[in-house]
């Protein structure tokens, strides 16, 4: 029988009549905020207090780990320290330094919130989850973690690795977000949601949860035998792109505006059906977006073959000095980068606070 189960029925009632007690509740705060002091990892935003760092960190960790943000997250806050630097760039730089990461709307919304922020709210964030809502590109949980970490604001977060906490748990029953709400400590909101938010992505795994590192062990209804949703099945692609260049410029195409992905960002230009000679292979990589895997092959073309590409986008010369203030779409870094064409700016140095 787990601690929920054995402990006396009272108190606390969750949606749909559903129990915790005190003791319980204090338990779980108590455990997970001294295994979160114990074992938080050291991130460059958890260092600071600056709403807009910590707004920046957590759009970019919507969807994307921990260790893929990183550079990412220097490279953007040494290029715009503040919102009102934000405010005043320009789409496409802040697409480029957003380049790789994927998921551009993401970029875009910021970027447009930020205009926001600096137009109309002076340039500060808004201090509530409620208020942080109304922005573009920030739902019920980036808002809640912006204002939690930010600004104490009591609101719990309920991301996918919440969720697997939660349902881990929970009575049965009962409502996720409400029982994410009931544990969250008031005291410590920003510390209390990073902490599920980490024990999630780290110990309680959706397959192989680590069962005996974890803080809330005793009050776990399944201790990892809890079934988890299958995979959304993966699709594989083969896609051909060109590699064209001219003395020190490369031939890049833009994708279309209304693209469902990566609209307007630039690429290599693509080949379809008819591909080139197998001698003109340079080499074939993997790249996966969302739940397809492409193999994809690069061809050499010499630049007076370039009527051999079908028809494309809009297409331009972009001198190989230049390629880090283009929106460049993730594979198309990759494949630059792993030519040597382009090499991203370093980043890091002191980060602004
Ligand atoms: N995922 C999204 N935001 C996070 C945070 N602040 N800490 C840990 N994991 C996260």
């Amino acid at each position: 029988m787990n601690a929920w189960v054995s402990a006396p029925a009272t108190i606390q009632n969750v949606g749909s009549g559903e129990i915790f007690t005190p003791a319980q509740i204090k338990h779980f705060r108590h455990n997970l905020l001294a295994w979160y002091e114990a074992h938080a990892r050291d991130l460059p935003w958890r260092r600071m207090r600056d709403p807009y760092a910590i707004w920046v960190s957590e759009i970019m960790l919507q969807q994307t780990r921990v260790n893929a943000v990183l550079d990412h997250y220097a490279r953007f806050m040494a290029r715009f320290p503040t919102v009102q630097k934000l405010a005043e760039a320009e789409e496409p730089e802040v697409l480029a330094i957003w380049s790789g990461l994927g998921y551009y709307r993401r970029a875009r919304m910021m970027h447009r919130a930020a205009r926001v922020i600096s137009n109309e709210l002076k340039g500060h964030l808004p201090r509530t989850a409620a208020g942080l809502r109304r922005l573009p590109g920030i739902g019920a949980y980036t808002s809640a973690a912006i204002a939690s970490i930010a600004f104490g604001d009591p609101v719990a977060v309920v991301d996918g690795n919440v969720e697997r906490v939660v349902l881990r748990v929970r009575p049965r029953n009962s409502g996720i977000q409400a029982v994410a709400q009931v544990l969250l400590d008031p005291m410590r909101p920003g510390d209390f949601n990073q902490a599920m938010m980490e024990l999630g992505a780290t110990v309680c795994l959706p397959r192989n949860p680590l069962c005996l590192h974890c803080p809330v062990q005793k009050l776990c209804n399944t201790r990892g035998e809890h079934p988890v949703a299958p995979r959304k099945e993966s699709v594989r692609k083969r896609v051909g792109h060109a590699l064209v260049r001219r003395g020190e410029r490369v031939l890049l195409e833009q994708r279309a505006q209304d693209a469902s992905l990566m609209a307007g960002m630039w690429e290599l230009p693509q080949l379809d059906g008819t591909l080139p000679g197998p001698e003109r292979l340079l080499f074939t990589i993997s790249h996966s977006i969302t739940v397809t895997n492409y193999s994809v092959d690069i061809f050499r073309l010499r630049a007076d073959e370039v009527h051999l590409l079908p028809e494309g986008g809009r297409r331009k010369w972009i001198s190989v000095d230049d390629l880090a203030e283009i929106p460049l779409t993730g594979l198309a870094r990759k494949v630059l980068k792993r030519l040597q064409v382009f090499k991203p700016p370093v980043s890091g140095g002191p980060l602004q606070r």
